[in-house]
């Protein structure tokens, strides 16, 4: 494969393709196995991690890339391969989470507005991440919406800091997923959807005016960001049409066409609506980038749910990843339809 970045960033939203998130921190897999009342440990975690790589025909044929967590990249499967090599054998790229989580922003907002850490020694490692064998990197800074919120102090540090990691990954041969994300859900989620455009609007023109100032090169950059959607515990919820098109209205305002693809997160949106969401975009084209999925718990809910821990059941989990990789697959060529999501 070809090790230009312009290259990587392409392959990474290949047609009918996108990237599998699984580059959930200790604390965040914890979460998702107490559900499935599994106790967390590096062998459960990598029991989980190697039933989802080893789905071949969901990775092969929809996967792109995998974020992974840093214990991820140094392990190995059961049988004793390194499971960047499991992943590269399915055709997936290997990427690697770099940033080290949203703290409390400090000052008067610190009880709701964060900012994402992680660029001091940044050259280092990811000199250190290119080695063990990662293309691509994702960096996550968290804008929240509430009465007041989010502050433009808030807004311009994350975009400054999201610059700042794009530059070192590019410096090292590494392609930047920019993710801002304009939260959905937790506490503060009752804002509407023309809330979150106005506020994903103002993120996404400050962080490109922070891309620029740091020359990025927006070939070679993915960008991440939420959909234009309202909040988790707003009143109003806008029908899947509404949400395509004020979604790709607002990326139409700010995101440059020189960036060769937008890979959604999923934000908390139930699985069928975050693949309806993106193959009604998709459908609405031609656009000026590819559009495609950045999925984690779109993609991994069901598989977990299969699975549930047992070893019996590696087969149906892997089964419920292809299901939701080909569906989203299809919404990343505006294909998708209720009739197909049933017909599995
Ligand atoms: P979700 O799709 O679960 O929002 O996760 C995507 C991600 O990588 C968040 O940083």
């Amino acid at each position: 494969m070809s090790e230009k970045l312009q290259d990587i960033a392409r392959a990474l939203v290949a047609p009918g393709k996108g990237i599998l998130a699984a580059d959930e921190s200790s604390g965040t897999i914890k979460k998702r196995f107490d559900k499935i009342n599994l106790v967390s440990t590096e062998d459960s975690r990598r029991d989980y991690r190697e039933m989802l790589f080893r789905a071949s025909e969901g990775m092969k044929n929809c996967v792109s890339g995998v974020i992974l967590y840093d214990e991820t990249i140094r392990q190995k499967a059961k049988d004793g391969t390194p499971l960047v090599d499991v992943m590269k054998a399915a055709g997936s790229i290997p990427g690697i989470k770099v940033d080290l989580g949203a703290k409390p922003l400090a000052g008067p907002t610190s009880k709701i507005e964060t900012i994402t850490e992680g660029l001091d020694g940044l050259r280092e490692r990811l000199a250190e991440y290119h080695k063990l064998g990662a293309r691509f990197a994702k960096w996550r800074a968290v804008i929240t919406i509430a009465d007041g919120y989010p502050t433009w102090n808030c807004v311009k540090a994350n975009a400054h800091a999201l610059a700042r990691y794009a530059a070192l990954c590019q410096e090292a041969r590494i392609v930047p997923i920019v993710e801002p994300e304009v939260l959905m859900d937790g506490e503060h989620s009752a804002h509407d959807i023309d809330e979150c455009y106005r506020v994903t609007e103002w993120t996404l023109r400050t962080v490109f005016r922070e891309l620029y100032d740091a020359r990025v090169d927006l070939e070679g950059i993915v960008l991440k960001p939420n959909m234009i959607i309202a909040g988790q515990k707003s009143g109003k919820q806008a029908s899947p049409a509404e949400v395509a098109e004020k979604t790709i209205k607002c990326l139409k305002a700010t995101v440059p066409s020189l960036v060769p693809g937008i890979a959604f997160l999923s934000g908390g949106q139930s699985d069928e609506a975050a693949t309806e969401h993106l193959s009604l975009m998709n459908a609405a084209g031609p656009l000026p980038w590819s559009l495609t999925f950045s999925y984690g718990r779109a993609l991994q809910a069901a598989a977990l749910k299969a699975w549930g821990g047992k070893p019996e059941n590696v087969a149906a989990g892997q089964r419920a990843f292809t299901h939701r990789a080909k569906m989203n697959g299809l919404a990343a060529l505006g294909k998708w339809s209720q009739t197909l999501e049933k017909a599995a």
